[in-house]
């Protein structure tokens, strides 16, 4: 199957979830079907901090591309797996602070595009391309990409809360090593950054039960544990505080806040605190 169909598969399959309209309910976003609302209710039964954790990733994205803009002096950006627009989104806390940034998302959801285009249509530095990032080097060949990255440049590439995705036992693509190392690796220029990020349990069978259960509910899935996710990621240099619960990655307790929870979702707000052996990991790594 080619990607191109492959998305399409995604487009038309309003009876499964998508991880894209899930994460976007939880955010507090309005662009969702019945059936991704009932799959966070089912994950939520057996793992009430996924609502703690998605919104944490997302106050994290804003934290690290801020760093990204001011300290590291990036200018250009590859957010694979971008999910759908919502408040401060990538290019807008970039271009906030440097207007010349530019940004390429991606997604393999069509739904992604059709409401990205909208906001995006009179931001010329900015795209979105219906991709599978499983498959880099159709998103290098772009022309959207090669007309808005310039590799001899440093860039910033992000997967933010995508790595789960990316099971081991994939059939399409390389493998997750590839998928996340292909760019930074064989194209990136020295002075580059990888900022990724993915839910992780301390307990491997506790991850394989929430594995079964997302997997199972039609959502590709395997959580790792914090040093096979790491594991992915040797010979990058993390920047302080190194990789992390996302919750201590350099806090900022002043940034701006997120949507509100859906009411159906308020009982699982704070269930990190709870139950913390679940947790979205990650951080920031520059390329030597
Ligand atoms: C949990 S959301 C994360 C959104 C965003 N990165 C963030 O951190 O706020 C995961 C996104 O990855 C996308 N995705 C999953 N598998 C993908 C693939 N193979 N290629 C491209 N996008 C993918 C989903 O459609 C969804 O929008």
């Amino acid at each position: 199957m080619t990607s191109k169909e492959r998305a399409d598969d995604v487009d038309h399959a309003l009876d499964k979830p998508a991880s894209a309209r899930a994460y976007g309910w939880i955010l507090g976003g309005k662009d969702n079907y019945e059936v991704d609302r009932q799959s966070v209710l089912d994950a939520v039964q057996g793992f009430p901090q996924c609502v703690d954790i998605a919104r944490q990733n997302r106050e994290f994205l804003y934290r690290a591309v801020r760093y990204l803009v001011q300290d590291a002096g990036i200018t250009q950006f590859i957010d694979l797996g971008c999910g759908l627009p919502t408040s401060n989104n990538v290019h807008q806390v970039a271009q906030a602070l440097n207007p010349d940034a530019r940004v390429v998302y991606v997604d393999i959801d069509p739904i992604v595009l059709a409401h990205g285009r909208a906001l995006l249509a009179k931001n010329k530095a900015t795209t979105v391309i219906t991709a599978d990032m499983r498959e880099p080097e159709t998103i290098l060949d772009h022309p959207d990409a090669q007309r808005l990255i310039d590799f001899s440049e440093p860039v910033a590439v992000l997967f933010l809360s995508v790595v789960h995705h990316l099971k081991d036992t994939d059939q399409i693509g390389h493998g997750p090593r590839h998928t996340l190392r292909h760019i930074i690796d064989s194209v990136a220029a020295p002075g580059s950054y990888l900022a990724v990020s993915q839910i992780v349990a301390d307990d491997p069978q506790i991850g394989a039960a929430m594995s079964a259960q997302i997997d199972g509910d039609g959502v590709p899935w395997q959580t790792r544990t914090p040093a096979e996710f790491a594991a992915l990621l040797d010979g990058l240099d993390p920047v302080e505080p190194g990789l992390v619960n996302l919750t201590d990655w350099r806090p900022d307790p002043s940034q701006p806040s997120l949507d509100p929870v859906p009411l159906p979702l308020h009982p699982y707000v704070g269930a990190t605190e709870t139950r913390p052996g679940i947790y979205e990991y990650g951080g920031v790594l520059r390329k030597p």
